[in-house]
C-alpha cells in the first residue's frame, strides 16, 4: 500500500476521529481513556523517538522545550529547557520522572518507542512540580498496570494538582528504601526541601547514577549532546547552570548541604538530573560548585557593580569606580544596569562575586524601585557571607545607601566596607575622590581578605535635615547653620 495519503482520505479520517471523540465525551466517558489500548505497542504520534543510551539499559527520553519564554512564569530562558526523564530497562520496566505538559507529545513517542511494546511497571517520581509531573497522569492512563514509586507528600501533591488519587497503585518510600528490578535495585534517598518538601532522589547502584531530581540541573535546552563532557559546560552552560541554581535551590542551601553529605557516603558515579545535561565524568567539578553555592561561600573573588541611575550620574559614578577598581589590578569586574539585567541574571552573578557595590539614586525618598526588587531577592534568596559598599545619589536628600544597608544588614555573614559615597545629581571631582577611596577599600579587601582599617575609621558624620531631608557632611554642624534649602536651622538637623 502506497504510503501517500491524499488531502480528502486525510481530512475524513481527521473528522472520524475528532468525531469520536466528541461521541466519547458526550457519553460521559473519557475518549482519552481508550488510547492504550488504540495504541498500544505503537507510537500515539508519527514519529521516531528522539532518545539517547545512558548505558546499555538506562535510556533517556526526555525532552528539550525551545518555545517557552518564561521557565516558572519569571525566569528568561532564551536557551530553551530540558526536562530530563530516563527509562530503566530491566526485568521490570522504570520510568524515572516525567515531562512539562507542553512537551509531552515527543514525550510518549520517546517512552513508547524505548518500550517497544513492554508494559511500564514502575514510575518512579522524584519530584512532583508540575514541569516533571503534568504527564503523569497520561502515564497512569496509558500503563494501568504501573505502579507510582514516590513519597506520600509526593502522592498529596499529585492529587492536589491533578485530582490524580494514586492511593491504590502507590509504593510509598522513605530514606534508605529499595526497589529491585530484575538487575537493578534503586535505592531512595530524602532531600526535603531541594526544593519542595516531597523531594527524593534515586540511587542505581548498577550504574552509580543518583537521578537527582532538580539538583544538578540547568537552563538551557540540549541540542543531541546528553552528557556534560560532550559540551564546554564550563564555558556554555555553568553561567545558566548558576541562574537555575541560584534561583530556584539558592535558599535551600543547607538542605542541599544535607543532600551532599549523604551523597559523600555513596559510590555515585553518573549524575543524572531533570534540567539540563548528565555527568558521568570530572563528577567533582559539580560537586564542588554545589558545595560552595549551597554553603554560601563566594564562587570567585570577584566584583559585581549595580547600579540603578535615571539621568546618568548613578551610572557615571558606577562606571568610575568599576575602573578604579580595575586600574587597581583586579581584573574580574562586572557592572550591570539594574534596570536592563534581569534580576535573575543579577542573583546568579552575587553567588558568583564575593565583593558588591551597590549605587542607587533615592527615589520616592527610597531606594530606586529595580534595586530595591533586587535586594529583596538577595534576601529572600538567602544570599550570606558577601562584602558589599555603597554609593547613593539624590539631588535633594539621599536616603538610598543608608536603606540599602538596612536590607544588607538582614543577610548573614555579611560586611560593609567604606562609607556610604554620596554623590549630589552627579559625581564631581570631590566624589572622584571619594569613589578612589571606596574602590581602595574594595580592592584592599579582596585581596586581605579583611577591610581596611583605615576606611573603617573614615566614615564622616553626617547631618540630616528633618524638614527637607538635606544632608550636611561633617563631625559637628557649624553654630549659626542653616539648611541651604529650606532654612532651617541646627535644631531642625540629626545625625544620620
Ligand atoms: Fe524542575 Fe522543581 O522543578
Amino acid at each position: 500500500m502506497s504510503k501517500e495519503i491524499g488531502r480528502r482520505e486525510f481530512l475524513k479520517a481527521a473528522v472520524a476521529g475528532a468525531a469520536g471523540i466528541a461521541a466519547a465525551s458526550a457519553l460521559g466517558g473519557s475518549a482519552f481513556a481508550e488510547e492504550p489500548a488504540r495504541f498500544e505497542g505503537k507510537p500515539k504520534f508519527a514519529g521516531i523517538g528522539s532518545v539517547r543510551m545512558v548505558t546499555d539499559d538506562i535510556v533517556y527520553v526526555g525532552v528539550s522545550d525551545r518555545r517557552i519564554q518564561l521557565f516558572e512564569n519569571v525566569y528568561p530562558i532564551p536557551r530553551g529547557v530540558a526536562y530530563n526523564s530516563y527509562v530503566i530497562l530491566d526485568e521490570k520496566t522504570v520510568l524515572v520522572d516525567t515531562v512539562d505538559r507542553s512537551v509531552t507529545g515527543q514525550f510518549f513517542e520517546n517512552l513508547t518507542a524505548v518500550l517497544d511494546g513492554r508494559d511500564l511497571d514502575y514510575l518512579v517520581v522524584n519530584h512532583m512540580e508540575p514541569d516533571h509531573s503534568s504527564a503523569i497522569s497520561e502515564v497512569l492512563v496509558r500503563y494501568p498496570n504501573a505502579k507510582v514509586v514516590c513519597t506520600k507528600a509526593a502522592a498529596l501533591i499529585l492529587n492536589q494538582f491533578f485530582a490524580c488519587d494514586i492511593s491504590d497503585r502507590g509504593i510509598f518510600v522513605g530514606e534508605g528504601d529499595t526497589l529491585n528490578v530484575g538487575k537493578h535495585t534503586l535505592t531512595f534517598v530524602m532531600a526535603p526541601m531541594v526544593h519542595w518538601p516531597e523531594v527524593m532522589m534515586s540511587y542505581d547502584d548498577v550504574s552509580g547514577a543518583l537521578f537527582s531530581a532538580d539538583a544538578f540541573g540547568s537552563f538551557g535546552a540540549l541540542n543531541g549532546n546528553l552528557f556534560a563532557d560532550e559540551v564546554d559546560f564550563e564555558k556554555d552552560w555553568l553561567p545558566d547552570a548558576r541562574r537555575y541554581y541560584c534561583n530556584i535551590v539558592g535558599k535551600y542551601g543547607s538542605q542541599v548541604q544535607d543532600v551532599l553529605a549523604k551523597a559523600g557516603g555513596v559510590d555515585i558515579r553518573m549524575l543524572c538530573p531533570t534540567h539540563g545535561p548528565v555527568w558521568r565524568e570530572n563528577l567533582g567539578w559539580i560537586l564542588e560548585k554545589y558545595s560552595l553555592w549551597s554553603s554560601y561561600t563566594p564562587e570567585e573573588q570577584a566584583v559585581m557593580v549595580v547600579y540603578g541611575s535615571v539621568y546618568g550620574g548613578t551610572e557615571s559614578a558606577a562606571n568610575a569606580v568599576a575602573a578604579m577598581i580595575s586600574q587597581k589590578g583586579i581584573a574580574d569586574v562586572a557592572v550591570y544596569d539594574v534596570s536592563k539585567t534581569h534580576v535573575s541574571e543579577l542573583i546568579g552573578e552575587a553567588f558568583r562575586c564575593s565583593h558588591i557595590v551597590l549605587a542607587s539614586i533615592t527615589y520616592n525618598m527610597g531606594i530606586f524601585t529595580p534595586m530595591k526588587k533586587f535586594l529583596l531577592d538577595l534576601e529572600a534568596h538567602n544570599l550570606q557571607n558577601r562584602c558589599f559598599a555603597f554609593v547613593e545619589n539624590g539631588s535633594w536628600s539621599p536616603v538610598s545607601g543608608k536603606l540599602m544597608k538596612e536590607i544588607i544588614d538582614r543577610l548573614s555573614g555579611c560586611s560593609v566596607i567604606g562609607p556610604v559615597v554620596t554623590i549630589l545629581s552627579s559625581p564631581d571631582s570631590g566624589d572622584s575622590e571619594a569613589l578612589s577611596e571606596l574602590a581602595d577599600a574594595v580592592v584592599y579587601s579582596l585581596q586581605n581578605g579583611v577591610e581596611k582599617p583605615e576606611e573603617a575609621e573614615a566614615a564622616a558624620a553626617q547631618w540630616v535635615c528633618k524638614i527637607c531631608g538635606y544632608v550636611y557632611d561633617g563631625d559637628e554642624l557649624p553654630a549659626d547653620f542653616k539648611c541651604p534649602i529650606c532654612g532651617a536651622g541646627t535644631d531642625q538637623f540629626e545625625l544620620k
